[in-house]
């Protein structure tokens, strides 16, 4: 089915700020975004601009949410960790998928020589250019624009009607997007990459826990969150644990996926002022070299 979204992404404008709010106002931040107030607009951007408002509303009005947020800031720190790793082994393709107003390819310091392919629905596309156009990053030459509604269109077409070259290694990002598409459609994107791309890649994604595996305290978290999703018009339809997933990635041929649970990530990605939601994981999946 089609996707029904007739406006720009509202979850990309709020992880967007949420990356924003993190960079101007933690005291220790574990990562630093500086484009994302640039990207923000309207309401969501003095939420993230102004200290005392964005006190407000993580302590106070999205109190019962707000536990979430560390998760959009350590995924972005764990795609640019791995971006970086594969970069310095001669990654030339990154792929995007759902960008919304992910900044990390308009940084001063990104290897232009890496092909950046960001795919999302035409509408939020449209506006992030319009977003990126006061800070004349809308036409740099190692970004293409790739506009496609994933639930109907395949990424064999999107990526091969573009520069895309199927013979060279990429690296895919996929943060934001896996619980809001319906399984099918999360196995068809798995299978494009075992199926399709060259030796070496690979995609990183997160994932939503089932209730089962989600610890107690957090299950009330992850109830308000998923509330505030679906009256945003983005409901959470898809949950998996790490078995589900191991499960899927062997029969498709992925080998040695690496998984990371909400523990692993609290050892490995955060520092002590940080308490990583207990509701969501990272996979890094790679096909042989
Ligand atoms: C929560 S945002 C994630 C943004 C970013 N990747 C991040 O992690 O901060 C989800 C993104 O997926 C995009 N999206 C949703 N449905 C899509 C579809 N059917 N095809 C392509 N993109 C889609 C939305 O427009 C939005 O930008």
């Amino acid at each position: 089915m089609a996707s029904t979204m007739k406006k720009p992404s509202k979850t990309a404008e709020l992880v967007c700020a949420a990356r924003a709010g993190h960079t101007l106002h933690e005291k220790n931040p574990i990562y630093s975004d500086p484009l994302a107030i640039e990207l923000c607009r309207g309401f969501w951007k003095w939420v993230a601009q102004y200290r005392s408002l964005n006190r407000f509303m993580m302590n106070i009005a999205l109190k019962k949410i707000s536990p979430i947020i560390p998760e959009i800031i350590v995924r972005a720190k764990f795609c640019r960790e791995v971006f970086d790793d594969y970069a310095r082994n001669g990654l030339k393709q990154f792929v995007i998928l759902g960008a919304g107003y992910d900044s990390l390819p308009y940084g001063d310091e990104f290897p232009t020589d890496i092909k950046v392919f960001e795919i999302d629905l035409a509408v939020t596309q449209t506006e992030k250019l319009a977003r990126l156009t006061p800070i004349n990053k809308n036409n740099l030459p190692h970004i293409c624009y790739l506009p496609a509604d994933l639930s109907v269109e395949s990424l064999e077409k999107v990526l091969g009607n573009s520069e895309f070259d199927f013979s060279k290694k990429a690296l895919l990002s996929w943060f934001g997007v896996t619980y809001y598409i319906p399984k099918e459609g999360y196995l068809n994107t798995l299978r494009f990459v075992k199926e399709h791309l060259a030796p070496g890649s690979a995609i990183i994604f997160d994932f939503l826990l089932p209730p089962d595996d989600i610890p107690g305290e957090w299950k009330i978290v992850a109830e308000k969150c998923g509330d505030f999703v679906a009256i945003r018009g983005e409901p959470w339809i898809n949950r998996m644990n790490e078995s589900d997933i191991m499960a899927d990635l062997d029969e498709l041929g992925f080998k040695n996926p690496k998984i990371f649970l909400p523990d692993l990530i609290e050892q490995e990605f955060v520092n002590s002022d940080f308490e990583f939601p207990h509701v969501m994981g990272f996979c890094l999946a790679s096909l042989p070299e």
